[in-house]
This record gives C-alpha cells, sequence and structure tokens, in this order.
C-alpha cells in the first residue's frame, strides 16, 4: 500500500509540474489528485488562491481566478462551448468550430460546491455563489446569488468589504491559509 501511495505521489508531483499555468500567484492551493485542468496555460490565478477538490476547469477560452478566491469542492468551469447554431452549421448536433469565451472571476469570490460556471461570464468581486448554481450571466460585485440559472438574491456589505481591504498590508491574505487559524464558529439564530 505504502509502496502504491509512494508511486502515486511521485506521478502527481509530475503531472502537476506539467501544468504550466499562464500565471499563478503566492500561496495557491489547487493541486488535488481528483481535479482537472483543459488548457493550464491559459489559466490565471491571482494570490492565496483555493480550489477545492474534483475541480474541473477547461481553460481553452480563457480563466482568469483573481486573489483570494475560494471554491468549495466539486466547482466546473467551460469557456468553451461548440457551434450548435450558427447560418453556416454543417453537422449535428454539432459541427467541428469551437466557441471561446473567457470566463473572470475577481477577487476574493466564493464559489459554493458543485457550482457549474459557463463560458463568457465574468463574476464580481467578493460575489457569493450558491452552492448547486449554473451561473450563466455576470454576477455584480459583492453579490450573492444561487440558483439555476444563478439570479442575485442580495448584496453584501460593500463598505464592511472595501474596508477590510484597505485595512489590511497585503489584502489577498485576507483570505485563507494563515487567517484560518484565526476563525470563529458562529451559531446561526
Ligand atoms: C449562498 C449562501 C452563502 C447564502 O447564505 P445566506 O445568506 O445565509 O442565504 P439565505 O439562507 O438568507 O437565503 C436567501 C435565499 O436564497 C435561497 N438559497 C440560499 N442558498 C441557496 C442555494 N445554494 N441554492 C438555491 N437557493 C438558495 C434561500 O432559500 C433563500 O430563499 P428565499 O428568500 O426564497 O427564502 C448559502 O446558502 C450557500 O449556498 N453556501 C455555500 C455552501 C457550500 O457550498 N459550502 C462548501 C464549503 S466551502
Amino acid at each position: 500500500m505504502k509502496i502504491l501511495i509512494y508511486i502515486l505521489n511521485i506521478y502527481k508531483s509530475f503531472y502537476f509540474r506539467s501544468l504550466n499555468l499562464k500565471k499563478e500567484g503566492r500561496n495557491c492551493t489547487y493541486k488535488a489528485f481528483s481535479s482537472k485542468f483543459i488548457c493550464p496555460q491559459n489559466m490565471s490565478l491571482g494570490d492565496d488562491v483555493q480550489l477545492g477538490p474534483n475541480t474541473e476547469i477547461d481553460a481553452t477560452g480563457e480563466v482568469s481566478i483573481g486573489s483570494g478566491v475560494i471554491f468549495a469542492p466539486g466547482v466546473i468551469v467551460y469557456s468553451r462551448t461548440h457551434n450548435f447554431s450558427s447560418d453556416d452549421l454543417d453537422a449535428l448536433p454539432f459541427d467541428n468550430k469551437i466557441i471561446l469565451s473567457k470566463v473572470v472571476i475577481k477577487d476574493f469570490v466564493w464559489v459554493g460546491r458543485n457550482v457549474i460556471i459557463l463560458p463568457g461570464v465574468t463574476i464580481g468581486k467578493a460575489a457569493v455563489i450558491g452552492a448547486g448554481a449554473v451561473v450563466s450571466k455576470d454576477v455584480p460585485d459583492y453579490a450573492i446569488a444561487v440558483g439555476n440559472p444563478a439570479r442575485v438574491v442580495k448584496y453584501r456589505n460593500s463598505e464592511q468589504i472595501e474596508k477590510l481591504i484597505a485595512n489590511c498590508d497585503n489584502p489577498s491574505l485576507l483570505s485563507r491559509k494563515d487567517s484560518h487559524s484565526k476563525i470563529l464558529i458562529y451559531k446561526s439564530k
């Protein structure tokens, strides 16, 4: 068993070394064995990004993830789709043209479990995407969006968020790892 784990770890380190992202900031955690990255050379990560296990990102059309972003497990991001509806369509259900649309996820976004983010979407700064959402349109800064298709149900306190960012020497470190030790547990009412 130990030998098997050892071999798997060697394989894993070679696999992730060969990913070669377009840009990778400091302190990023995304190397779960269960995650899958297509076209990683078109994928950029800011600082302190955490992508949970079973993340699947197709960055063929480019995916940009800002600093302090957290993905729960099982998030899927697509930046390309098939051509199924142009005037010159020449096969069914789609032809061999690929349509690329960049996805942008700005700083401090939290994406809940099993969310699907579709091509061309921009998710605004410090937005929250509820578990299981399908994001088909842009989400504004500070919004909380849920459901399929994802709809904004409320907004976060933007003043509070901006104050937190302004009062921190290294804003990206607001989010995670270092601050994990300071997390307090609140009981919901
Ligand atoms: C999005 C989220 C943060 C909102 O939390 P909240 O502010 O406490 O939201 P509320 O409970 O006030 O819900 C507001 C409305 O959205 C609905 N809603 C909340 N989360 C939803 C979700 N994931 N999908 C669909 N609807 C949702 C609520 O039912 C409520 O609807 P109503 O106004 O018709 O009653 C939370 O529900 C969520 O999905 N968290 C992610 C959990 C997760 O993935 N954890 C992994 C750990 S990283």
